[in-house]
């Protein structure tokens, strides 16, 4: 892009003064913008488009002096006019008090997978004032990755969507990091980089979270100058509304990660490569990185933070994450804090006001380099109060337990739970339910608020409503009765049977209590077949197994229900997952005992009946299509050259994860479409090979296997084929063979 280009955007930007305000009290300093009638509107807009008409019900007002020490609260009483009236302190607060309102007195609910909003005429009365409030100051949403992983494809529909859910959810601290790349490119140009340069600097569109971390270069690229316009446009959508909720969007700032072409116009510019990131060598990876404490790092930071500034706005928040998954130059303390101090200045040389986000996921990742002096040199190169610590991984290794929380700065207790974006039925709810309230009884604790880091979202939409929830709870719930509620909003019935089988989930998949697992959908199924794949699952199949049959049995009368719909499309997936365990140990097993027969039988078994049915299945509901991501992305294109390029960027990101399987199927997902075209074909191939090598008295050689299976996988990728966008098909007739075909299977696999 342009200056003009840029330059051309401005009058349809607020463009807000940076204040230079005294740091003291910094984290106080930050605080919503709009005005309390501007939120009022946007949560009365919110109501609007969740419940039409009803909207009518309920009175929104904000005002913001209902606050005490900038913690959100919201009340709400009923009319005698059977109104309900919502005050809140601010437009999240309004919002996440009405939902509260919804969930424990309407029996509604909101998710990804669906709603339930059948609303009880007239509403139900509130006797006296229902006060909800929250403890924590922030309430933080989104991984880095995020943006990647699920976001990359969505349209302003969508995004809009997803910010009424982050208000209603109580989210007040959004990550908003879209159209960056334009701002960057701005940046470079204006240094003198050349768009070839550029072109072999940024990734294509579903590869940007790693770009911006300086994991990965052009994969997927080059970006078109497209995107760059329609992020923007994008961006300043999100940022608008997010804003008009009384929410703090965070911005991007500059971690010293640079294009190669730096070192031309700057030949005496201290500029480190790196070593390659992942499985990745330097043909894709090896960031160029600026070190801190050149004059060019202020210069080229300071650049960028005004350019967002000016073109966003601010709200003082800006996150950016050195050393992600890289190790330093260096374990000196002196060069650490030196590093960290050098980012924090460069932003507040823009803005004084300036609070540096950072995820603490480098001192989980590589635990052997960064020790207690390290972690505290970092820590300490900003002052305290500046710098908001997100303990990224907390539901499962929380790290502010052994740093002393943070060494004394502000920190988010984060549950990450997805990786990937994987769709297997996962949570980790005791620690959800329990972590929050540790950290706050920590000694000297220093949190500041709750959040949800996922990789990935639009799975397993329970256990984001309860962490959202505790941001707003005084104490842990009992889970037990928590499920059953749960079940009963999200179907609109109370039917026993649906609550015991949620119970039951929240025993099995939901009860993960092994630190540090992510073992979650490795399954064989969605991985590269070979013989030595893993079979461990964190729970007991049996409570998994009677819980699908429960929710098989509700179903005549549910399915049309959305939300019933999906859960039992996921839950018979989990279900037919697991079995596919069985079928893939049957097969490894005979192969090695040289049991033909029980091979053949096994295998057919899992690749002509149970991946075929499995794929049918989830053809027939839409929140389980591949054909919905393939459109999405093609339709971001311009012409056809750049929906070619966004379609291979779709699929290499899910399939391959790099030219040649770097990071192979760790962004699976459980698709009608990738099921048959893609998961399918490898168990094929795998079958065949055994079978062959059986019969020819031959063995089976994983290298050789995995150069044919690659063919299969790098297909897929390019194959251009188009998939169905729309469920086809009754899900209930199909989940209904299913389960009588394999349901004695699971049953005879438990003696
Ligand atoms: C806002 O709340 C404050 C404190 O409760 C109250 O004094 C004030 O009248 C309220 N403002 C409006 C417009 O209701
Ligand atoms: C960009 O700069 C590089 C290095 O000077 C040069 O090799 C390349 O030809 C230039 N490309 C364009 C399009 O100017
Ligand atoms: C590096 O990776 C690229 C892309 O996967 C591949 O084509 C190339 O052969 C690799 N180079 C080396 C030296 O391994
Ligand atoms: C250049 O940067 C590296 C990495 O940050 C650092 O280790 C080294 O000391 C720096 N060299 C100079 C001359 O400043
Ligand atoms: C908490 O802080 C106080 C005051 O700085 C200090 O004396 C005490 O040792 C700290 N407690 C812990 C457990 O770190
Ligand atoms: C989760 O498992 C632990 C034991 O591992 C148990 O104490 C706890 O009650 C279980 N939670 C639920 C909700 O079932
Ligand atoms: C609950 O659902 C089951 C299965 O559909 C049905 O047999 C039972 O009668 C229902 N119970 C109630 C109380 O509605």
């Amino acid at each position: 892009m342009t200056a003009a280009r840029v330059s051309a955007l401005l009058p349809l930007l607020v463009v807000l003064a940076v204040v230079a305000a005294s740091a003291d009290g910094a984290l106080e300093n930050i605080r919503a913008t709009a005005d309390d009638e501007t939120q009022s509107r946007a949560v009365a807009e919110l109501l609007r488009r969740l419940l039409g008409d009803r909207a009518r019900e309920f009175v929104v007002s904000v005002n913001r002096s209902l606050s005490a020490g900038g913690l959100d609260v919201c009340e709400l009483r009923s009319t005698r006019n059977n109104r309900v009236v919502a005050v809140g302190s601010s437009g999240v607060a309004a919002a996440t008090g009405i939902y509260n309102y919804l969930k424990y007195f309407c029996n509604c609910h909101v998710s990804w997978s669906g709603d339930q909003l059948d609303l009880p005429r007239p509403l139900p009365p509130l006797t006296g004032v229902l006060r909800i409030q929250s403890p924590h100051r922030f309430r933080y949403y989104q991984n880095v990755c995020t943006s990647s992983y699920s976001m990359v494809w969505w349209d302003w529909p969508r995004w809009q969507r997803e910010i009424d859910w982050m208000a209603l959810n109580g989210i007040n601290l959004p990550l908003a990091f879209l159209g960056q790349e334009a701002l960057w490119q701005e940046v470079y140009m204006s240094l003198g980089l050349n768009q070839t340069e550029l072109n072999q600097f940024f990734t294509g569109p579903a590869f940007l979270a790693w770009n911006r971390m300086g994991n990965l270069f052009a994969w997927g690229g080059p970006l078109p100058q497209s995107w760059h316009l329609k992020q923007l446009s994008l961006q300043l959508k999100i940022l608008d509304r997010m804003r008009a909720f009384g929410m703090i969007p965070v911005l991007p700032a500059f971690a010293g990660i640079v294009p190669h072409g730096i070192t031309r116009l700057f030949p005496q510019a201290n500029v480190t490569k790196l070593a390659p990131w992942s499985r990745f060598n330097c043909s894709y990876s090896c960031a160029y990185v600026l070190d801190p404490r050149d004059p060019l790092f202020r210069r080229i930071g300071s650049m960028f933070l005004t350019l967002v500034v000016r073109l966003f706005g601010t709200d003082h928040v800006y996150n950016t994450d050195t050393f992600n998954e890289q190790t330093p130059a260096s374990s000196d303390p002196t060069y650490l804090s030196s590093i960290s101090h050098a980012i924090f200045t460069t932003m507040t040389s823009v803005d004084p006001q300036a609070v540096w986000l950072m995820q603490a996921w480098l001192f989980i990742n590589e635990p052997d380099f960064w020790k207690p002096p390290q972690v505290k040199a970092l820590l300490h190169g900003v002052p305290l109060g500046r710098m908001i610590v997100l303990d990224l991984f907390a539901d499962s290794v929380p790290a502010y337990s052994f740093t002393q929380s943070f060494y004394g700065q502000p920190f988010i207790w984060c549950m990450l739970h997805n990786f990937g974006g994987n769709r297997n039925l996962f949570g980790t709810v005791e620690s959800v339910n329990l972590g929050p309230f540790e950290a706050l009884r920590f000694p000297n604790s220093t949190l500041v608020g709750l959040g949800m880091a996922p990789e990935g979202i639009e799975q397993n939409p329970v256990v984001y409503e309860l962490m959202s929830e505790m941001a707003w709870r005084k104490e842990p719930v009992n889970l037990v009765k928590w499920a059953s509620l749960y079940a009963s909003r999200r179907y609109g019935n109370m039917n026993e049977s649906l609550t015991a089988a949620w119970r039951l989930l929240f025993r099995s998949v939901y009860n993960c209590t092994i630190p540090g697992y992510k073992n979650h959908n490795r399954d064989p199924l969605v991985r590269r077949p070979s013989l030595k794949l893993k079979t461990d699952v964190w729970y007991d199949p049996a409570d998994l197994y009677e819980a699908w049959k429960l929710l098989f049995e509700a179903a005549p009368s549910l399915v049309s229900v959305e939300t019933f719909r999906y859960d039992l499309v996921d839950v018979t997936r989990q279900a037919l997952q697991l079995l596919a365990f069985e079928f893939y140990k049957e097969i490894r097993d005979s192969f090695q005992a040289q049991k033909l027969p029980e091979l053949l039988v096994a295998g057919g078994v899992l690749v002509y009946d149970l991946i075929p049915e499995l794929d049918r299945l989830l053809s027939s509901d839409q929140h389980f299509l591949l054909g919905v991501w393939l459109e999405q992305a093609r339709s971001f294109g311009l012409d056809e050259q750049e929906a070619q390029l966004y379609d291979i960027n779709a699929r290499n990101q899910i399939t391959l994860w790099g030219p040649d399987g770097e990071i192979l199927d760790y962004a699976n997902k459980d698709w009608a479409g990738l099921m048959e075209d893609y998961y399918l074909q490898r168990w094929g191939l795998f079958v065949n090979t055994l079978v062959e090598c059986l019969d020819r008295g031959r063995p089976f050689k994983q290298d050789t296997f995995n150069q044919a299976v690659f063919q299969v996988e790098n297909g897929f990728v390019y194959n251009q084929r188009k998939y169905p966008s729309k469920p086809r098909g009754d899900t209930y007739e199909i989940a209904r063979l299913i389960f009588l075909k394999y349901y004695p299977h699971a049953l005879k696999r438990l003696k």
